[in-house]
């Protein structure tokens, strides 16, 4: 069960966040209305969520998913592989709300690269993508820190997807959401796969909180297979940070 979240409100900048769809620019009056959905979504979930202030230097500040790991026992603040957003990561905001839930924290150094986007929780083991993001060297780093305090690590060679839970989401009880590259590697073979179709893709990037999956509007497929599953939907519209490569899981640290 996750008891908190972390989300940080976008700012007016996100208009020039990274990204490499071509959907036009996001529209900030929408982008934070549907932020305020997706709080509110988390919210029925049972978690305490902790809100963030706009930050206008950072345009993919509301990204938070990246500047962070939060596991059981320890945080780990990453190093982020976008030039761009590498000093997230120093945001004393950030910093203080996370020391107000960890004693201990800990960090990626250079030349290691992470952005914990690229990084699947199941249960005590962490499946780390290396990606254009996240390089070999912060990917052993994650996985030494992991070991540090008893949990586990593993890399996945990411060849075409931004992050490894663009295509993929953990749902818990061995079910998980598989799109893409994902679908037929081994590396997943043991959990009971959900196939999102090609025409769904984006729609991979649903969130387990507690009893609940958050999934993004407009995916029916997608969320039919998770309503099949027994699982409680809330349905929340992301097409603004769609614009600039962001989805449900990158917008949100759930510990
Ligand atoms: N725009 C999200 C990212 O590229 O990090």
């Amino acid at each position: 069960m996750f008891k908190n979240v972390i989300v940080r409100v976008p700012a007016s900048s996100i208009s020039e966040g990274i990204t490499s769809a071509s959907l036009g620019k996001p529209i900030y009056e929408k982008a934070l209305m549907q932020h305020e959905n997706y709080v509110s979504a988390l919210t029925k979930t049972g978690v305490e969520v902790t809100v963030l202030e706009p930050k206008e230097a950072f345009p993919d500040s509301c990204f938070v998913e990246d500047v962070a790991l939060c596991t059981s026992k320890c945080a780990i603040i990453t190093r982020p592989g976008a030039e761009t957003r590498q000093k997230e990561v120093q945001l004393a905001d950030m910093k203080e709300a996370l020391g107000k839930f960890y004693e201990h924290i800990e960090q990626i150094e250079a030349p290691g690269t992470v952005e914990a986007g690229d990084i699947m929780m199941v249960g005590d083991h962490f499946y780390i993508g290396e990606s254009a993001r996240t390089n070999k060297e912060g990917a052993n780093q994650m996985i030494a820190i992991l070991e540090k305090y008893g949990l586990s690590g593993s890399i996945v060679t990411l060849e075409k997807v931004l992050h490894l839970k663009t295509g993929l989401a953990y749902l818990e009880n061995n079910n998980l959401l598989v799109a893409g590259e994902f679908i037929d590697d081994p590396e997943f073979a043991k959990f009971n796969k959900i196939v999102v179709p090609e025409d769904e893709a984006y729609g991979a990037n649903c969130i387990w909180v507690n009893d609940y999956v958050l999934v993004p509007e407009g995916y029916p497929t997608v969320q039919k297979k998770i309503e099949e599953l027994g699982y409680k939907v809330l349905v929340v519209d992301t097409s603004e940070f769609r614009k600039i490569d962001g989805g449900l899981s990158c917008l949100s640290l759930r510990f």
